[in-house]
């Protein structure tokens, strides 16, 4: 557990970066700082591994004051990753993470082989690890920072705004690798960032800071959605806030409809027999869907329904298969991004079991409210 009490932070020129904070981290979750630039985010993280000296008051780790101890021992704990990943240019990807347990003791041939094994934690291909930072792309770099600050198995990760220089596509697998790993590794995670969007997506608590080093707000994304304490918090996670608040609600209760599916390469025929208005999903043996075909494209269409004629389709929703189950939003999304309005709902192998629509969505929507599950 890490707890700030009363911490302030005035730099030399009399900048208050952080102002009188208190705020309580438990461990094995990730907790999200957001807020606007400038707001006291980085300065707080480095308050944690005493890269910045608070001016007053107390930060705890397990209990112990960090600034009782001596920085090189508090930070042997604590993993320490930013943007643009921070690798030594001139040292092999391998080299770069190796370097960590070789300044733990490990000789050179065991440092490389716990890198190696870490390089494949993080999802890094094998025949990377011999090139250079320069040779890999900025996500690419980002994995490989995430597997030094691993390297000495640290019980706590400060992360600030790794994934801020990457481009959007890669940032959301980043993302997702990142709540991969931290399902295995449950390391206790203080992670900064100015987007609000990740910080939903990756927060188990989120908290959010205002200019001046003050802390707004500190809850649950899910909470921090339904309801903002003020007009500053309710400004900054966004209009659509309702709409992201569907993300919080397994969508277990929607109605799943039967869908017609046209395997590829069936006759035309077959499929004009199955369909006579409307469309449907198009799937490969597996029974997975690889887009749609409708009545009215049918009747132009000869031989064989092929890959070509088929219209793309939109995201995918999980149904409740027994297994994971998707969102609401994931199961709203399915539907309004699908060219029939209707979304595909797949079981936890990919394979289509049905169709959700949005109004379906709606009614567990309702349902939900009734039952008092969603927060108001
Ligand atoms: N070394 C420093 N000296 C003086 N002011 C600083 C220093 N570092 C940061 N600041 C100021 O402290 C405030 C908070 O900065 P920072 O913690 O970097 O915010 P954030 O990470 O949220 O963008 C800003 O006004 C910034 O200009
Ligand atoms: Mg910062």
């Amino acid at each position: 557990m890490i707890e700030f009490q009363a911490v302030t932070k005035r730099y030399d020129d009399g900048t208050v970066a952080v102002d009188n904070l208190d705020l309580t981290i438990a461990d094995g979750g990730i907790t999200v700082l957001v807020g606007p630039s400038g707001c006291g985010k980085t300065t707080s993280l480095r308050m944690i591994n005493r890269m910045v000296e608070a001016t007053s008051g107390t930060i705890l780790l397990d209990g112990q004051d960090v600034h009782a101890q001596r920085p090189a021992t508090l930070r042997r704990g604590i993993g320490y990753v930013i943007q643009n990943a921070g690798l030594f240019p001139h040292r092999t990807v391998l080299d770069n993470v190796a370097t960590v347990p070789m300044l733990l003791g490990a000789k050179k041939a065991a440092a490389r082989e716990r890198a190696t094994e870490l390089l494949a934690t993080v999802g890094l291909p094998a025949e990377l690890a011999k090139r250079y930072p320069a040779q890999l792309s900025g996500g690419q770099q980002q994995r490989v920072g995430v597997a030094r600050a691993l390297a000495a198995d640290p019980p706590v990760l400060l992360m600030d705004e790794p994934f801020s220089a990457v481009d959007p596509v890669v940032r959301d697998d980043l993302q997702d690798e990142l709540l991969r790993l931290q399902s295995e590794l449950g390391k206790t995670i203080v992670f900064v960032t100015h987007d609000i969007d990740e910080a939903i997506k990756i927060g188990d608590k989120v908290a959010v800071m205002r200019v001046g080093g003050r802390l707004a707000q500190y809850d649950t994304p899910a909470a921090l959605l339904a309801n903002p304490v003020d007009d500053f918090v309710a400004a900054f996670v966004g209009r659509d806030r309702g709409y992201r608040a569907l993300g919080f609600l397994s969508a277990h209760g929607v109605e799943v409809a039967p869908l017609a599916t046209v395997a590829l390469g069936s006759p035309v025929e077959a499929a004009r027999a199955k369909l006579d208005s409307g469309w449907a999903a198009v799937v490969d043996e597996a029974g997975k869907p690889l887009g749609w075909v409708s009545a009215a494209g049918l009747s132009t269409m000869e031989g064989s329904v092929q890959a070509a004629d088929l219209v793309s389709g939109g995201s995918l929703y999980v149904a409740d298969t027994g297994g994971r189950t998707g969102s609401l939003r994931a199961a709203l999304d399915a539907a309004l991004s699908s060219p029939a309005a209707l979304g595909v709902a797949v079981d936890s192998a990919g394979a289509v079991v049905g169709s959700v629509s949005a109004e379906a969505v709606l009614a567990a929507l309702a349902d939900a409210r009734k039952a008092g599950e969603v927060p108001s």
